[in-house]
Parts: C-alpha cells; sequence; structure tokens
C-alpha cells in the first residue's frame, strides 16, 4: 500500500514537473515563433533542457561538441548554454558573410559575468562597447602600435623597433635555454619563452625589460592559464547566474588574476605619469599619456582620461604575451614530434641567412617553408578555438534566420579550419598545403582560410606583430639550437580549452647547440 502510495506520488510529481517543463519550452518556442518576420526561419539547434539547456552535450570541450553539432544543424545554429541561447558560426562563408559582409550586425560584446572583471569591465577586447568610444580608442591602440612597433629604429638604418626588440630577447633566449640545459638537463621552454614574449611587449609599453626569474613578472606571466580558462567561450558561469554565487575555485583565482595583472600595470602607468617629458616620449605609455593631455585641452569628443590608460595598455598588454608565448610553444611541440621539419626549417635558414647573421623580417618571403610551416601550426592547432564571444548590435539576418538583437554570438574557428570541405586531410600537419606547387612560395588563397585572428571589425589589431614575432623567434632559436624532447617520452598533442589553448607542460625538452657545418646536418 505504502509502495504504491509512494509510487502515485512520485508520478504525480513527476507529472507536474514534466508539465511545467513542457509549458516552459512550449512558450519560449512560441514566444519566439511569434517574433520572427514572414519569410525567414527561425534558427535551428537542439531544445535543450531547462535552466541547464545544452550545457551537458557541449561539454568541457564546445570546440569540438559544437563543431559535431554543427554537422547536424548547420552553419548557422542556436544553442542554449545555460538559460541563454547562443548563436553559433560556423564555416568559412557563413563566417565571411557574418563578420565582414554584415560586420556591423555582428560587431558587439555580450555583457557576460567573466568580462565584466577584466580591467573593472573597460577592456577594449571584453567590455560591450562598440560604438565611437571603442573605434576610438581602437585607434589608438593601433597607432600606438604603429609607432612603437613598426617604426625604424633610432640605432639602425633598416630595422624596425619590433624587430630590434626580439632580436635582443631572441639571443636571451638562446642563452637562457642553453644555461638552463647546462645546470638541469631538461626544461620546460613555455616558463622561458613567457618571459622573453612578455620582455618584447613590456619594452613597447614601458620600455622596460625583465631578468628570466623576476618574480614580479613571473607570478603575472606564468599564470595566465587562470584567465583563459574563465574568459573562454563557454565559460559555465557566465550562462548560468546561480554559479556566480559558489564559491568555485578558478573563478576566485580568474578574479585575483585580473587584480594583479591590473596592480601591476597601474604601478608602471603610475611611474610614467611622475618621469612624464613631453620632449622624449619613450614608449606606448608616454604616448597614451601625451595624447590624453592634448585631448584634455583640446576638449576633444573622443577624449582619453588620464584614468583609462591603463586600461588601453592592459588589453596590448595581455592579448600581447599570452597570445605569441602559446603560438610560439604549439611550434616547438610540433617541431620536436616532426624532426624531419625542423630539418627543413632549418636547412632553408641556413641556405639563407647563414650562420653570420641573425635572421630579418625581410627574410619571410625567403623561407617559404617555414612561414607555411608557421601557417599550419596555426591552422592545426588552432590554439584560439572560437574569438571572443561577440554579439548582434541589431535584429538581422543570416542565411535566411532570423537573429534577434543582443544574441550572443560563438565564432567557432576549429571548426573552419578543421572543415572536411575545405582542408584535404585537416587532422594531418602538412605545411606544404601552404605552398604553391613551385614550393618557392605562400600560396595566398589557401593561408588566407585559416581562421585564428578572427575577421571584420573585431579583428585582431596585434596579428601583424603577432606574425613577426612568432617569424623572428622561431627562426632566431632555430638558427643556433636543435630541439628534441628526452627518449622515451611522448608529447601529449591534447590541449586544455580555453581562450587560447595550451598543451600540457613538458618538462623534458632538450636544447642542443647546432654545429658549424649546419648546412650539412
Ligand atoms: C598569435 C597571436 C595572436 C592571435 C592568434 C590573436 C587572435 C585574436 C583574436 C581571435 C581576437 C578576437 C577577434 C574577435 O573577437 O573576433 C583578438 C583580438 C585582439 N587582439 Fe589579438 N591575437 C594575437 C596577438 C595579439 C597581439 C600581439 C596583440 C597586441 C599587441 C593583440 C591585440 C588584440 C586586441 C587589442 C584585440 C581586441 C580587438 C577588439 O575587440 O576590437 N593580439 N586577437
Amino acid at each position: 500500500m505504502l509502495f504504491f502510495g509512494s509510487l502515485g506520488l512520485l508520478s504525480a510529481t513527476e507529472f507536474l514537473i514534466a508539465s511545467v517543463v513542457f509549458l516552459l519550452i512550449f512558450v519560449t518556442i512560441k514566444s519566439s515563433w511569434k517574433r520572427i518576420p514572414q519569410g525567414l526561419k527561425p534558427l535551428p539547434g537542439p531544445v535543450g533542457y531547462p535552466i541547464i539547456g545544452s550545457m551537458l552535450e557541449v561539454g568541457k570541450n564546445p570546440h569540438l561538441s559544437l563543431t559535431e553539432m554543427s554537422k547536424k544543424y548547420g552553419d548557422v545554429m542556436k544553442v542554449h548554454i545555460g538559460m541563454r541561447p547562443v548563436l553559433v558560426l560556423s564555416g568559412l562563408e557563413t563566417t565571411k558573410q557574418a563578420l565582414v559582409r554584415q560586420g556591423g550586425d555582428f560587431m558587439g560584446r555580450p555583457d557576460l559575468y567573466s568580462m565584466r572583471h577584466v580591467v573593472d569591465g573597460q577592456s577594449l577586447s571584453f567590455s560591450t562597447d562598440s560604438g565611437e568610444m571603442w573605434l576610438a580608442r581602437r585607434k589608438l591602440v593601433q597607432n600606438a602600435l604603429k609607432s612603437f612597433a613598426f617604426s625604424l629604429s633610432p640605432d639602425s638604418v633598416s630595422s624596425t623597433l619590433l624587430e630590434e626588440h626580439v632580436s635582443k630577447e631572441a639571443e636571451y633566449l638562446v642563452m637562457k635555454l642553453q644555461q638552463v640545459m647546462q645546470e638541469q638537463r631538461r626544461l620546460d621552454p613555455f616558463r622561458y619563452l613567457v618571459v622573453s614574449v612578455a620582455n618584447v611587449v613590456s619594452a613597447m609599453c614601458f620600455g622596460k625589460r625583465y631578468g628570466h626569474d623576476d618574480q614580479e613578472l613571473l607570478s603575472i606571466v606564468n599564470e595566465s592559464e587562470q584567465f583563459v580558462e574563465v574568459a573562454a567561450s563557454g565559460n559555465l558561469a557566465d550562462f548560468i547566474p546561480l554559479l556566480q554565487l559558489l564559491p568555485g575555485k578558478s573563478l576566485k583565482k580568474f578574479k585575483e588574476f585580473n587584480h594583479r595583472f591590473s596592480t601591476f600595470l597601474k604601478n608602471m602607468v603610475k611611474d610614467h605619469f611622475e618621469s612624464f617629458s613631453k620632449d622624449n616620449i619613450r614608449d606606448i605609455t608616454d604616448s597614451l599619456i601625451e595624447l590624453s593631455q592634448e585631448k584634455e585641452e583640446k576638449n576633444m569628443k573622443t577624449q582619453l582620461p588620464t584614468g583609462k590608460i591603463v586600461n588601453l595598455v592592459n588589453d596590448i598588454f595581455g592579448a600581447g604575451f599570452d597570445t605569441v608565448t602559446t603560438a610560439l610553444s604549439w611550434c616547438l611541440t610540433y617541431l620536436v614530434i616532426y624532426p624531419e621539419m625542423q630539418k627543413k626549417i632549418q636547412r632553408e635558414i641556413d641556405e639563407t641567412i647563414g650562420s653570420e647573421r641573425k635572421p630579418r623580417l625581410s627574410d619571410r618571403p625567403l623561407l617559404p617553408y617555414t612561414e607555411a610551416f608557421i601557417q599550419e601550426t596555426f591552422r592545426h592547432s588552432s590554439f584560439i578555438p572560437f574569438t571572443i564571444p561577440h554579439c548582434t548590435t541589431r535584429d538581422t539576418t543570416l542565411n535566411g534566420f532570423y537573429i534577434p538583437k543582443d544574441t550572443c554570438v560563438f565564432v567557432n574557428q576549429w571548426q573552419v579550419n578543421h572543415d572536411k570541405s575545405v582542408w584535404k586531410d585537416p587532422f594531418v600537419f602538412i605545411p606544404e598545403r601552404f605552398l604553391t606547387a613551385s614550393g618557392k612560395e605562400i600560396n595566398k588563397d589557401e593561408a588566407e582560410k585559416v581562421l585564428i585572428f578572427g575577421l571584420g571589425k573585431r579583428r585582431c589589431v596585434g596579428e601583424m606583430i603577432a606574425r613577426w614575432q612568432v617569424f623572428l623567434f622561431l627562426t632566431s632559436l632555430l638558427q643556433e639550437l636543435q630541439f628534441t624532447v628526452q627518449d622515451g617520452v611522448k608529447v601529449d598533442l591534447t590541449p586544455r580549452y580555453g581562450l587560447t589553448m595550451k598543451l600540457p607542460r613538458c618538462e623534458h625538452f632538450q636544447v642542443t647547440k647546432r654545429s658549424t657545418k649546419k648546412t650539412t646536418e
């Protein structure tokens, strides 16, 4: 009796829950149907569960699960993550259509909980602003980078400032790696690359470099995982508000990291204010101070208040060190997995540059295989699997589907880079796919299909700097050194999902100085 009674009670509760769920789904679907203008289609996608949406299907590797889902639902699909509908874009043509041809409609940034913690919600890259102020600040960053990366160095007739900074850092790095090898017989290259790359961006922003054991710098650059894991597309706390109240370890670390990073930059900017002189503009921070003072005098509309300088520096420094370090550590990993490719690059360096002088940016067109290797590293790793999330700025349509204003948009770069309809054997690492038939030039049409810097109005402002740095660091390292891993060590190529995807740290790299008779190797 008790058994039947409890079963009956359970069934009634289940029935009630099912009815409420059904009603909720029905009302949601009905209300979205109602709003779709005639002739347009509703977005396809999985229905998902109440409250959690398709969270379980999306799982820990959204780039893989959303790629799978796009095979069923298409290049334009709607997936509920938690309670929020997210538009997921796949396919090269669809992505170009949205971000380039309809760029204005898709250029916004959604209001996400995690993004509010980046520079107190004032970041150029992550804040919800995509209007006049964002555009003015984006231009400021582009101009600042132009002046302190692409201008000719005062110490040279032909090198740019960036070239000088990278060459100097690469030289220190070669020495440091050899020294660590002598002392420890093995090393984790990420630990040293990150300081060298941070030193390049620090030279541009602050005119300062740090030692490889500087604890202040290390406590920031060595902990960037704490940022990229939470800032990634699909972080659940952004989509299920309840999770923001729970004491999650990664969210706490993320907030602490942002605070530490911001304090570090504030101190640098404060020092610059104290020693600022209009007649001696030393670096990006000085040039921003000058600009903010000029605009204050002229009372211009798109003013740069002095308090905002640190936000812009934060965008440049933050975007500048983690991305390039991650790119280089993927390059080194592929080099030890494919030693024959490492030899081919070294042969190209030996034959064109030799060993008497350092690699220069003007060598880039002369080293097509090296360029193709870098491009294949970008494609195959797709280490920035999604762009920073976008959102629609107005009601719009795409491929005949209706998309309301303020819809959060994920752009699946990983899917585009592994799409069988675009690439032959997309999972195989083949640098030659980016060479012309003669093998002497980069096939530009193929190279342009790789999506790693985003597209359109939000396209990365540091792309050129990033490409230059990866090329110069890589060629400088390979001119002097040979990279391998210790015998018996299997390199794990499974990345950890994040805004930038990193490989597990490997402490078993071996570095040896190359012999002087290089071309005979
Ligand atoms: C290999 C290195 C790099 C990669 C793969 C990369 C990739 C990206 C991507 C995917 C975005 C987002 C695009 C979007 O939301 O649609 C972005 C934005 C941005 N990147 Fe990079 N980036 C790299 C290096 C750099 C460097 C070196 C800098 C500056 C020194 C930089 C500065 C920025 C800024 C400021 C934005 C925000 C643009 C905006 O929201 O308007 N990046 N980058």
